[in-house]
């Protein structure tokens, strides 16, 4: 894997896998099975499995959902929108807690969170994380950030309201999605979290931060596929929370969140987690470069926000976690070397979630001819901010239109478009079909589409699937 600098130019080449369509011969492979690697020998601790237990009906939400309740009545603003994010993080915390502070209770809970198929081949067999991104020193300047090469790892959970909607997107078999029902309904919670191999050492803000095991696997070329693999050691440092609400977000129908860590708050690792802010909206009108001090509308970042967490914020001081990228390093912008910019945001990026996936997951410069092709792989060549080009992934769209026409929209699920849906079609289609399906994908997302093909390269297999 080569390391870059820049935001989603890099995705973990996955475990190559001997369920891989072979010689166009098909293989008959397991959707739902949890990691295609066993633990280490020896191991005695808990073991991820994946639950895909969908609700056949569709649930309820609350009736007066806390998160609503905190808004007192008035529209979602600077005023209240943190309220709403402690709302709904008080209203997850006895499951959050489990699942962060005390993983062996995890799996006896009668637990009503799910995941999705077919990321076996990534996913790690104790704790069901797979690599989400790496960054340098270089991203976290004034927080000190030490580890040459920290890499972050991530999961994903789906609440009962949204595991039906993944129930009716997937059937039984998960082998012929239906993407017309992969919108999701109201009170449909998603989180991701995200852990990181740095340790306190290599950046201070980790101090007292809730740690993990994983088992995650040996990435080539990085790693020697002979070495011995081990149990890492990771730390917990964003954990974004997004809600379906129509009601308070009607032009997306989302409000996207996110805490992080900070061990300046007293109590449990859970509780120091706090909001760094929350958006339903990219503010689309407000043109941050020509209005530089104009206060967004629809973002707000809470003042109280550990300071390494707010480095990475997004274009404009839209809101985006540390482990998200919206900082991209050594862009082009108008011919000119922008070392760092600002240019995405949480519901920026999620707002690409379609399928196929027709553009980049942040801005690029669609032409070619001021695009150069780049054999090292170095820049980014960025539409400038605040051009029409570059605000076209900053608008505010329901989650069915798509940002691309003839693709299908996802309802901002990036798990779905980046992840699930790229592994599905890689293992249940023809060559020919995935030849076609490429032509329509930009380029520089191949590489996170391809996964499992960019890494059967020496046909070998590094662990032994389930
Ligand atoms: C530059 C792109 C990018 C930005 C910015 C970004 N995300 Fe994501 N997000 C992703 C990708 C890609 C995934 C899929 C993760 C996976 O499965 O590997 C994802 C997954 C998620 C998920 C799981 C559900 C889903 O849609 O897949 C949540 C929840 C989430 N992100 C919330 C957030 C929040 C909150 C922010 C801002 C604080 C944010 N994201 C910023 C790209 C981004």
């Amino acid at each position: 894997m080569r390391r870059s600098r820049r935001p989603f130019r890099v995705i973990p080449a996955a475990v190559a896998s001997i369920l891989v369509i072979a010689g166009g011969a098909q293989t008959p492979v397991n959707p739902w099975a949890s990691s295609s690697w066993q633990p280490p020998s020896g191991y005695t601790g808990p073991v991820f499995k994946l639950s895909y237990d969908y609700p056949a009906h569709p649930v309820p939400p609350p009736a007066n959902p806390p998160w609503i309740q905190a808004l007192g009545g008035k529209p979602i603003s600077a005023d209240n929108a943190l309220a709403y994010v402690q709302a709904v993080k008080e209203y997850i915390s006895d499951d959050m807690r489990v699942l962060t502070l005390d993983y062996p209770h995890w799996n006896d809970r009668p637990r009503k969170w799910y995941n999705v198929p077919w990321l076996f081949s990534i996913r790690d067999p104790i704790r069901g994380t797979y690599v989400g991104f790496s960054q340098d020193p270089s991203v976290f300047p004034l927080s000190n950030m030490k580890k040459k090469v920290m890499t972050d790892y991530v999961f994903v959970y789906y609440n009962d309201v949204a595991g039906y909607t993944l129930g009716q997107l997937w059937g039984k078999t998960a082998l012929n999605p239906d993407l017309t029902k992969a919108q999701f309904q109201d009170g449909a919670i998603i989180i991701k979290a995200a852990l990181t191999d740095a340790t306190p050492a290599d950046w201070s803000p980790l101090e007292g931060a809730a740690t993990w095991e994983l088992y995650p696997p040996v990435i080539p070329p990085v790693g020697d596929p002979t070495a011995p693999t081990k149990i890492v050691t990771t730390r917990f440092f964003q954990f974004d929370i997004i809600v379906k609400d129509t009601k308070t977000a009607p032009a997306t129908g989302w409000v996207f969140s996110t805490l992080v860590y900070d061990k300046n708050v007293q109590g449990d690792a859970w509780k120091r987690m706090v909001p760094l802010g929350a958006m339903w909206g990219n503010d689309p009108d407000l043109n941050s470069i020509v209005t530089p001090n104009t206060a967004l509308k629809e973002n707000v970042i809470n003042p109280m926000a550990p300071l390494y967490s707010v480095e990475t914020l997004g274009y404009g001081g839209r809101l985006s976690g540390p482990n998200d990228g919206a900082v991209s390093e050594n862009n082009i912008i108008n011919g000119q070397l922008v070392p760092r910019a600002r240019i995405s945001s949480c519901m920026s990026c999620h707002g690409v979630a379609e399928w196929p996936l027709k553009s980049s997951l942040v801005p690029a410069v669609s032409s070619t001819a001021n695009n150069p092709p780049d054999p090292t792989d170095t820049y980014s060549y960025v539409p400038a901010p605040g051009s029409v080009e570059f605000n076209n992934w900053f608008q505010d769209r329901p989650g069915n239109m798509p940002q691309d026409t003839g693709a299908v929209a996802l309802d901002y699920d990036m798990n779905i478009a980046l992840k699930a849906l790229p592994f599905w079609q890689q293992y249940t289609s023809s060559a020919a079909n995935r030849a076609t399906f490429l032509s329509q994908v930009p380029q520089e997302l191949h590489r996170h589409v391809l996964h499992p093909a960019q890494t059967s390269t020496t046909g070998k297999l590094l662990r032994q699937p389930e």
